[in-house]
């Protein structure tokens, strides 16, 4: 599976139990690309957003582990906004998306797993730079 240009929403698989409920992710089954990173973004002060950015090389899934936010990307033309309050839903963000993060709840919890090392060498910060490069 190679990534397809557009983000998608992934339905994670969900074990339903009442001890409680499991989900998992694997790389190549689930999301299009090899597993080299996972960060997660918590402790987010009402009002702030994170990202502001897009990546060259990188291609991401981005899980609301707890609580919700809104995930806003942008492929230069078309915008889609994503609502992400279950961890058991992913949006695969590929590689050239412009992607904004804000609307963090209380004690929410954001993981990406991404598909190179970090490198700042990789981010695009300035959006209209983002356009021109498209
Ligand atoms: P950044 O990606 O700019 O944050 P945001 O989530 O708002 O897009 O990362 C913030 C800082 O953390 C930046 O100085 C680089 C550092 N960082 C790493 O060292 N390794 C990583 O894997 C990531 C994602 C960030």
């Amino acid at each position: 599976m190679r990534p397809s240009g557009k983000p998608a929403l992934i339905d994670l698989p969900k074990f339903l139990d009442l001890r409680g409920n499991l989900s998992f992710v694997e790389e190549e089954t689930h999301i299009p690309f090899k597993i080299k990173r996972v960060y997660w973004i918590y402790d987010v002060p009402g009002g702030e957003h994170r990202g502001g950015h897009a990546f060259k090389q990188t291609d991401e899934l981005i899980i609301a582990l707890s609580g919700s936010f809104d995930l806003n990307l942008h492929d230069g033309t078309t915008e889609y906004k994503y609502s992400l309050n279950r961890s058991y839903y992913g949006v695969v963000v590929p590689r050239m998306i412009w992607r904004m993060i804000d609307n963090f709840s209380t004690n929410s919890l954001a993981m990406i797993i991404a598909s190179t090392d970090f490198s700042e060498s990789d981010y695009i910060r300035n959006f209209e730079e983002f356009r021109k490069m498209l």
